[in-house]
């Protein structure tokens, strides 16, 4: 499928399933070497990072926990800037190495707020996972530790990223075409 049309705007094929696939088993290699031994517990940011979480988990074989945060941020195609916690953190933290999944990076402002956040619960470390990030779009300080894919400074949909709630479903990954 070439192109998906959501609500009033047009998507194109941005990358495949199989190369989204790749890309996650390098890092879920990466994460269970890295991490050996750790008291871990993966932290999925709803509702975007549900995919990618689903996948990635299925591919650690560290002896972990994995719960799921809710946070909100953007309205429509572009970051408000904002965001707020909808369901929080009710496991112990306390001295594991938490992984925070996130589905993208964009401005970064939303991994601020969460990791501000999570450094209260006192945990030994705090990793970033990302399935995609726009190198273009971050203004943050935190290093991210685990990203699957670069992309481009663009509005993509797929792969649990979504337009107003609809998209979240395709397996691949999509790209806003130019309205001109
Ligand atoms: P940030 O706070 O600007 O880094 O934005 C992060 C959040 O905005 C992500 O967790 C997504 O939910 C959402 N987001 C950022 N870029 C896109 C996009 O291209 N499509 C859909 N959602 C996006």
């Amino acid at each position: 499928m070439g192109k998906v049309k959501l609500l009033d705007k047009s998507f194109k094929l941005y990358i495949s399933a199989e190369e989204i696939e790749k890309n996650v088993n390098i890092l879920a290699r990466q994460i269970n070497n890295e991490l050996k031994g750790e008291e871990v517990c993966f932290l999925g940011v709803l509702n975007g990072a549900f995919m990618f979480a689903s996948d990635l988990l299925r591919q650690i074989n560290l002896n972990c926990r994995t719960t799921f945060l809710k946070l909100a941020s953007y309205s429509g195609t572009s970051s408000t800037g904002k965001v707020k916690q909808l369901i929080g953190i009710n496991e112990d933290i306390k001295d594991s190495v938490v992984v925070v999944v996130e589905d993208i990076v964009d401005t970064g402002s939303t991994l601020e707020y969460l990791v501000k956040l999570l450094k209260e619960y006192g945990p030994k470390d705090i990793k970033i996972a990302t399935m995609f990030m726009k190198p273009e779009a971050y203004v943050g300080e935190i290093s991210i530790d685990y990203i699957g894919m670069k992309i481009q400074n663009e509005f993509v949909v797929g792969y649990g990223l979504d337009y107003e709630g609809y998209g979240r479903n395709l397996k691949d990954l999509y790209i806003l075409e130019s309205q001109n």
